[in-house]
């Protein structure tokens, strides 16, 4: 089954890739290099052993979008390729509806042309929005989004049930991540923003190593247990092969499914510090801060529907995510300052 991953060199996409070719998937990446660096590929083939056909194009890009899926006869696509940091999303809403959008339009006119049937979208529990209640079942009502980037994802998510509801013999899957977290076990795919982390484990490795002074924990009074935000981090090998497991759904033919891939568990701001400086003996320094806008005190996801469909289950938890996190990020700063 041939496979095209859009933003397959990112962060998600080639954790996704590995677990895809390990699974015996042919994979073709499309890839702008926005977020993501080439040399991806070549640790993509170092893990598995099979070096990925990569398209080094975006996917706005209609005419070049054309062109490859002719030439490659794809049977589903996995779309990932987009942008994500909330904070610039609503510095740059234009930016962002347009790029994440045009680029879902370029594939669903292609898949119409070529007759592809199967796609999988990397959609995010901020569809949610404010919870009213945890956990989150795939039946929570989907809310306004408190970014344009979650807007993106409330959006797309409707298109794509639209056009569901049109072309009855495509399959689409919505599929919701929690927190992904972590890295491959090998040290050689990870998570390495460039600047200042928005996200807390980035952050977390960047303490750890000592490029960043301390933790800036974001709020300690929140009606939590410890007042710190709570989320559900799942990590993103266990992540990566949910695609596996969604295209094999796919495969039966069920129309739109939606599921939602975390762990079920919650843990807060100070676990998930307690939690890395156990799995890795780092001490990490922290400081209380104020809130950061719209965030949400509490968010983690019911597994239920993705466990008895998909039979997706966790294998790692919060420690070997932090473990596997840190290691990825030394060796990586190792790697770019030739040590
Ligand atoms: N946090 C800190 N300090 C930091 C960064 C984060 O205390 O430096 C806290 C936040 O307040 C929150 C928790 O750590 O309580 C997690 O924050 P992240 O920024 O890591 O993740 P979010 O839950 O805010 O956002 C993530 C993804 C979004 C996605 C959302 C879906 O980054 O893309 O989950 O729920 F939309």
């Amino acid at each position: 089954m041939k496979v095209l991953v859009t933003g397959g060199l990112g962060f998600i996409g080639s954790h996704t890739c590995v677990s895809l070719i390990e699974n015996g998937f042919d994979v073709v990446i499309i890839d702008n290099l926005y977020n993501s660096k080439e040399v991806v590929l070549d640790r993509i083939e170092t893990i598995t052993g099979v070096r990925p056909t990569f398209y080094k194009k975006d996917v706005q890009d209609l005419e070049s979008l054309r062109e490859i899926f002719k030439k490659e006869h794809f049977d589903a696509i996995i779309h990932f390729a987009g942008y994500k940091a909330v904070g610039e999303s609503v510095k740059k809403p234009l930016m962002y509806y347009e790029n994440n959008l045009e680029s879902t339009f370029a594939l669903l006119k292609c898949m119409e042309e070529f007759d592809v049937k199967n796609f999988v979208f990397s959609s995010s529990a901020t569809v949610y929005g404010l919870p009213d209640k945890v956990p989150l079942t795939e039946d929570s009502p989907v809310k306004s989004a408190t970014s344009p980037y979650g807007e993106t994802k409330v959006m797309i998510e409707r298109i794509l049930t639209d056009i569901g509801n049109v072309h009855k013999d495509w399959n689409i899957a919505l599929l919701r991540y929690f927190n992904p977290i972590g890295a491959h076990k090998s040290g050689l795919l990870g998570e390495d923003p460039n600047g200042i982390p928005n996200n807390l484990l980035p952050y977390i490795n960047k303490v750890a190593i000592g490029l960043l002074p301390k933790v800036n924990v974001f709020g300690n009074d929140y009606p939590t247990p410890d007042g710190t935000g709570v989320r559900d981090y799942i990590h993103v090998v266990d992540l990566a092969y949910g695609h596996v497991l969604a295209l094999k759904k796919l495969s039966t033919n069920p129309g739109l499914v939606i599921y939602n891939l975390g762990t079920g568990k919650g843990t807060s701001v100070l676990e998930v510090i307690k939690a890395y400086e156990k799995a890795t003996g780092v001490k990490i320094n922290y400081v209380i801060c104020p809130r950061r806008d719209g965030d949400v005190p509490e968010n983690y996801a019911s597994t239920t529907k993705a466990e008895k469909e998909l039979g997706f289950k966790c294998k790692y938890n919060i420690e070997d995510a932090c473990r596997d996190g840190y290691n990825f990020q030394k060796a990586e700063f190792e790697r770019q300052n030739n040590k």
